[in-house]
């Protein structure tokens, strides 16, 4: 019997222990890594899966922004247990959190990862749109998804952390 709930403060170390066992070296060493830095996880999207009480898969998001000032939302990790993969869990991860992610609010959301794997949710290439990662590794894993109708259109320009606190978000009051 499994659960997805929402991560507790409790659930941190665990999270991230999880996290750096899934991910080795790109926890801390990656695009998507940079992109994480100086920020905290966007209030209400990090969610875990439990099963008979172990913490067995996690998935969190980052505020970032989009060319001159576009809010956005960036996937990952998303890291289940080794031996719990294969079960479906990325995948109930990936939509439940996404479709939280909409009804709060967030217009678009973006991942660094294999294009092959992620067309499936609704992600599409980001190069197209002249939407890129500030540095030239992981330019073409870079993918993005609008949450709500027309959010991509126009929309080009470089990612970068969204550091400074909005007013617009609840993340003051996490
Ligand atoms: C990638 C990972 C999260 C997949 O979790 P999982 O629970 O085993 O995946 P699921 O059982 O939900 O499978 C979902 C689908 O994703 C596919 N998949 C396999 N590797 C994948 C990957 N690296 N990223 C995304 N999806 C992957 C599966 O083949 C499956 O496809 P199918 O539905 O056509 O069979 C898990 O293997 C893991 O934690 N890996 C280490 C961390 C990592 O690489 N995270 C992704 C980058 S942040």
């Amino acid at each position: 019997m499994f659960s997805i709930i929402e991560e507790r403060a409790s659930d941190h170390e665990t999270v991230v222990k999880l996290a750096r066992l899934s991910l080795g070296n790109r926890f801390t060493d990656s695009p998507a890594a940079r992109m994480r830095a100086g920020t905290t996880p966007v209030p209400g999207l990090s969610m875990i899966v439990l099963e008979n009480d172990k913490l067995v898969g996690t998935i969190r998001y980052w505020p970032i922004l989009i060319g001159a000032g576009t809010k956005a939302i960036q996937l990952g990790p998303v890291a289940i247990e080794p031996d719990h993969r294969g079960r479906g869990f990325s995948r109930i991860l990936i939509r439940y959190s996404l479709e939280r992610a909409q009804a709060l609010g967030h217009r678009i959301a973006v991942l660094i990862g294999n294009p092959a794997l992620y067309g499936r949710y609704g992600f599409e290439p980001a190069l197209p749109r002249d939407i890129v990662l500030p540095e030239t590794e992981d330019r073409d894993r870079l993918q993005v998804m609008a949450l709500a109708p027309g959010a991509l259109d126009g929309l080009s320009g470089a990612i970068r952390p969204d550091t400074i606190p909005s007013l617009t978000s609840n993340r003051l009051t996490a």
